[in-house]
């Protein structure tokens, strides 16, 4: 072996020992005679000195630049008082060095690995072999191998068998679009990249397994955002004769160890609430609870009055009128309201109402706002009384359609809670229940929420009779307003999948084209069962505190799904397509 200790993992017990390291030139400086290399590995960095009396070894150390490859063979010494320096782990000793070797030149980095320096991620990406050398995106990966451990850990003394599933295989629906590869044998045909395990994990059920998981590559070409990429690795869990309770159970007992185990973190019992109270309260399904803002209808007080923006969506069932409490907001400049107008148009908000209050006692006279003049006074009282309004706080009103004003205040209250910095707590998950079956289309037809394979809470006859006001047994983990996870119990009957296939508008023949293996599996035995996934990237981007998914993964792709270092997609050339049977299109080749 060439090393005998990391960089990063020495420290004074080892005093007087000889060592040999090997690793990266960090940092070199020359000081009055001496030269100091600051040596660097996955684990962190060490001091080494290298002294004229060894002139060989001083010449070569003063020769090597940053980023080459050395191997140094030295003493461990304490560092003299005064010189130890509490930011390096290995801060209290240093190495004298005895020999070095260059194992590798290194031309200069594309940007500096030793100093702060502003890089764009775009440059970061074409070189990550060597942002991955910072020392801050090393740990970012460690803890994410030592998060799949516990998991991995926690899932085995289970009873969870790890089984792997197909990666070339046949759409698997779960809402985006899918990545399609090309089949040289059966030409015209198209294999689909998994958007999740969903099936095979059933289809093991079905099998008998009875507790499955799988760290799993899942597939989606889909709208990307900080939180999204087209390929993510999911947390995939299924189990049979386990119930809602039970599963719920098992997942929230990983993730509390988890949290305890790499943060020391106990996240306690995690609230349930449901699809319909999250909705009412926070505007969305995944509601940040350490944000304490809350959305409070006020459509009774509004049905009557005579500004229409109000009273149109107060009296029509699929509307809403909401009203959002900010504390202290009456100073907020007018600006800034213009500012959060166009932020909740975003999601469709046609404007956004509000009420300074500068001072209640006075009545009408202590209210500031464009909208006072519609809203006769005692409704007025009402609404204030309802949000909890004391004087120097500010209102917002939104009115549309239901969804557009719990997406937009929705939206408008994280966006607060940072602004602002109202953020109570560190930690907040929680888990959202009772979801509906199914959501209605612009044009009155109906998706799947969750999906196509989610079991109702009711019997089939009532679901085909008032599908959409249906429930499901689905249930999603939430942490700070991510969806960490989500899964359910699924249906293990054919005449309910059947069903609900019928709802979602799939006739008999493509029910038999596209699930027909599903349907048979469903009539030889198949177990009760349920499961759930968690997104592993998300869950390592809370953990560390990263801004984005992208931060904790090691090679991914840009928000145009691609990768600037290896320039994938790529073009492929006329041969392959010829065996492939595919001819491109004139305006796909030009571009
Ligand atoms: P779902 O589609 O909710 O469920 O996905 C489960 C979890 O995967 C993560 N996730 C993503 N992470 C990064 N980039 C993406 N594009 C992305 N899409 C999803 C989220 C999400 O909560 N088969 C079902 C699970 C089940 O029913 O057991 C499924 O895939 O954290
Ligand atoms: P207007 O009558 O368009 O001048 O609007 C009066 C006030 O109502 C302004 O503060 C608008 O921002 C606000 N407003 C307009 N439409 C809506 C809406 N759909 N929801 C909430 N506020 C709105």
């Amino acid at each position: 072996m060439m090393r005998t200790h990391y960089c990063g993992q020495l420290n004074e017990t080892l005093a007087d020992q000889e060592i040999t390291l090997c690793g990266w030139v960090h940092r070199r400086r020359d000081h009055g005679g001496v030269i100091f290399l600051d040596i660097r590995d996955r684990e962190g960095l060490a001091q080494v000195v290298f002294d004229p009396d060894r002139e060989e070894t001083f010449a070569l150390a003063d020769s090597v630049r940053s980023e080459y490859v050395v191997r140094i063979r030295g003493k461990v010494r304490a560092r003299p008082a005064g010189a130890v320096n509490p930011n390096m782990a290995s801060g209290a000793i240093e190495v004298l060095g005895y020999e070095l070797e260059v194992l590798n030149q290194a031309e200069t980095p594309p940007f500096p690995l030793n100093e702060y320096s502003d890089v764009g991620e775009e440059t970061r990406l074409r070189y990550r072999f060597i942002d991955l050398r910072r020392p801050e995106m090393a740990a970012k990966l460690k803890l994410r191998s030592q998060i799949t451990s516990s998991i991995r850990r926690y899932l085995d003394e289970n009873g969870f068998l790890d089984v792997e599933t197909p990666i070339l295989t046949r759409a698997t629906p779960e809402g985006a679009r899918d990545y399609l590869v090309p089949s040289r044998t059966h030409p015209g045909h198209f294999f689909a990249l998994p958007q999740s395990p969903q099936l095979f994990k059933q289809l093991l059920m079905v099998s008998g397994f009875d507790r499955y998981y799988q760290i799993a590559k899942c597939f989606r070409d889909e709208d990307l955002r900080a939180d999204r990429q087209p390929e993510f690795t999911q947390i995939d869990i299924e189990t049979s004769f386990l119930d809602e309770a039970d599963i719920m159970g098992l997942t929230e007992g990983m993730i509390r160890q988890l949290f305890k185990q790499v943060l020391d973190v106990d996240l306690g019992d995690f609230p349930h609430m449901t699809f319909e109270e999250a909705m009412r309260r926070y505007g969305s399904d995944k509601p940040d609870l350490r944000n304490p803002l809350e959305l409070v209808d006020v459509a009774d007080q509004l049905a009557g009055v005579e500004f229409k923006v109000f009273s149109g969506p107060a009296n029509d069932p699929k509307g809403r009128v909401a009203a959002l409490r900010v504390p202290g907001g009456a100073s907020m400049p007018r600006k800034q309201i213009d500012d959060y107008t166009k932020f909740v148009g975003i999601y469709g908000a046609k404007g956004l109402a509000y009420i300074k209050v500068n001072e209640r006692a006075k009545g009408l006279e202590g209210l500031q706002s464009p909208i006072v003049k519609f809203i006769p006074e005692e409704n007025l009282e009402v609404i204030l009384d309802r949000v909890g309004a004391v004087d120097g706080d500010l209102v917002f009103f939104g009115a549309d359609k239901a969804k557009i004003v719990s997406e937009a205040l929705g939206a408008l209250r994280i966006k607060l809670g940072t602004d602002l910095e109202l953020l109570t707590s560190e930690w907040a998950p929680l888990w959202v229940v009772d979801f509906p079956m199914f959501e209605e289309n612009d044009d009155g037809s109906l998706s799947a929420l969750h999906h196509p394979f989610t079991a109702p809470k009711c019997s089939p006859e009532e679901l085909q009779a008032e599908p959409a006001t249906a429930l499901s047994r689905a249930y999603d983990m939430v942490l700070n307003g991510t969806e960490l996870g989500g899964g359910s119990i699924r249906i293990h009957r054919k005449e309910m999948q059947q069903a609900v296939f019928n709802i979602l508008g799939i006739s008999a023949e493509e029910q038999q084209e596209k699930f027909g293996f599903l349907l048979d599996a469903l009539k030889f035995g198949a177990p009760p069962h349920g499961g759930l996934a968690f997104g592993l990237d998300r869950l390592v981007m809370l953990v560390t505190g990263a801004q984005s998914i992208r931060e904790v993964i090691a090679f991914p792709k840009t928000q145009s799904a691609a990768c600037v270092m290896t320039q994938a997609p790529g073009l492929v050339d006329q041969k392959a397509l010829r065996e492939l049977n595919i001819r491109l299109r004139e305006q796909a080749k030009v571009e």
